[in-house]
């Protein structure tokens, strides 16, 4: 495990306003399947959808199945192949709406890959939401039917994103920037 010399800098999006956020989302997404998710499969994106999914889940009082997937980008040199699946698409999609959870829409490739990967597995309907969206042109034009909060165009970590693994524990959404530094880490 790395170490990291990068330390929390200003909060982004704070607790509360997460917390006040999901029960909203929640109804949105409720409301899109005609006011009942009874039998939605839930699919969130490890690792960072982890805390956002977890709270997600709990605003919704009709039965849910919960099916996990882990998304890793190859090669961010030239032979990148963009995301892969660990795993494939669980089998439980087959004939279900589902909804994507994912942390953060930022190019929009694991967002895209995953849809069709969903959409190609036999699910009834694809929907997805994220947490946040950054002000970028690539993640604007990426499908995304729900977004918790659009964010600026900064590397942001806490409630389930990370660094090199770090900081998925913080509370809230914070900028990262060098120890000792004032200075917001771009990327
Ligand atoms: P994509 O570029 O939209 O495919 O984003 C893929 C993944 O990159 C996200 O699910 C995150 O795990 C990670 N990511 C993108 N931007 C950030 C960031 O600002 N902080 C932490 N992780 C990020
Ligand atoms: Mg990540």
């Amino acid at each position: 495990m790395k170490e990291t010399n990068l330390e929390p800098g200003e909060v982004v999006v704070a607790r509360q306003d997460i917390a006040r956020r999901l029960p909203l989302l929640a109804a949105e997404i409720t409301a899109s399947l005609g006011g009942n998710v009874d039998g939605l499969v839930i699919m969130p994106v490890l690792t960072g959808a982890l805390v956002f999914a977890a709270d997600l889940i709990r605003c919704f009082p009709q039965r849910l199945r919960i099916d996990l997937i882990t998304a890793r980008s190859y090669g961010a040199g030239t032979h990148s192949q963009g995301p892969k699946l660990e795993g494939g698409v669980p089998e439980g999609v087959k004939g279900r709406h589902v909804l994507i959870v994912d942390d953060i829409l930022d190019s929009g490739r694991t967002v895209k890959f995953l849809r069709k990967s969903v959409q190609d597995s036999g699910a009834l309907s694809v929907r997805t939401c994220v947490l946040l969206r950054k002000q970028l042109p690539e993640a604007l034009a990426t499908p995304c039917e729900f977004v918790g909060f659009e964010v600026p165009d900064l590397f942001v970590a806490g409630y389930g994103l990370d660094c090199d693994g770090w900081f998925r524990n913080l509370p809230d959404v914070v900028c990262l920037r060098p120890r000792g530094e004032t200075k917001n880490l771009v990327r």
